[in-house]
């Protein structure tokens, strides 16, 4: 097959997603309580968060930290990937937010391996110890992605792993854009992630694209 042959449609998106893993009856009811309190679907896909899951016991990450926690389906969904001791430390700025992650992680069979640490993202990353984490995922306001990357660099080892959401922007990557809508922030961290040397990634065409990489210096 050539290499330029594969194109992703959204028949191959829903083809992918019937052939994963899907969410169980408390991620079900976690969505549709943060639906009845106005909390915004944002949230990953079930394909990628099993993705995520899958790269993560590869890894055999045991600290996970997350920018962006909303509603806690994406922390709980990697803390169910994480050995016994792990842990992640979920970083979220909205109190409301914060509030109810707090609350459905509580009730989750993932409630010790999850800690919701409030504030703005670059604040907090800065409170966090170098080496204290092996894997980081940025699914937070995108113009603040390589700020976010820059302090992870500094927290994870070599050999670690980053992962960041929304690489395709939302799905209008290739759409005219003004600032504010945050594609254009993606187009840019996406340059700035491709010319970062210390980072060995690749954009994943699951969910709204998702970036892998490697710490490598
Ligand atoms: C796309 S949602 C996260 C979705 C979540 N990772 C999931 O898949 O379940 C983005 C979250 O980032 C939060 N956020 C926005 N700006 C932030 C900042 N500067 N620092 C920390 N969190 C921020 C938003 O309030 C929102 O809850």
């Amino acid at each position: 097959m050539p290499d330029d042959d594969c194109i992703i449609t959204r028949r191959h998106y829903n083809y992918i997603a019937e052939h994963t893993r899907g969410d169980d009856d408390f991620l079900i009811e976690l969505k549709k309580a943060a639906e009845a309190a106005d909390i915004p679907r944002i949230w990953i896909s079930p394909a990628q968060a099993s993705l995520m899951q899958v790269i993560l016991k590869l890894h055999g990450a045991k600290q996970v930290i997350e920018v962006g926690t909303l509603a806690g389906y994406s922390a709980i969904s990697m803390a169910r990937a994480l050995p016994a001791g792990g842990r992640v430390r979920t970083i979220e700025l909205e109190p409301k937010h914060a509030d109810f992650a707090e609350d459905w992680i509580a009730r989750s069979d993932v409630a010790d391996k999850v800690v919701v640490l409030r504030g703005a993202g670059v604040d907090v990353l800065k409170t966090i110890e170098t080496g204290s984490a092996d894997a980081c995922f940025l699914d937070a306001d995108k113009a603040n992605y390589p700020k976010y990357l820059d302090e992870c660099l500094r927290i994870l080892p070599v050999g670690g792993l980053i992962m960041a959401d929304n690489a395709f922007a939302f799905g209008r990557l290739f759409e005219e854009a003004d600032d504010e809508s945050g594609v254009a922030a993606v187009r840019r961290f996406n340059d700035y992630m491709a010319a970062e040397k210390r980072v060995h990634a690749v954009m994943v065409g699951i969910g709204d694209g998702c970036w892998v990489g490697v710490k490598e210096a």
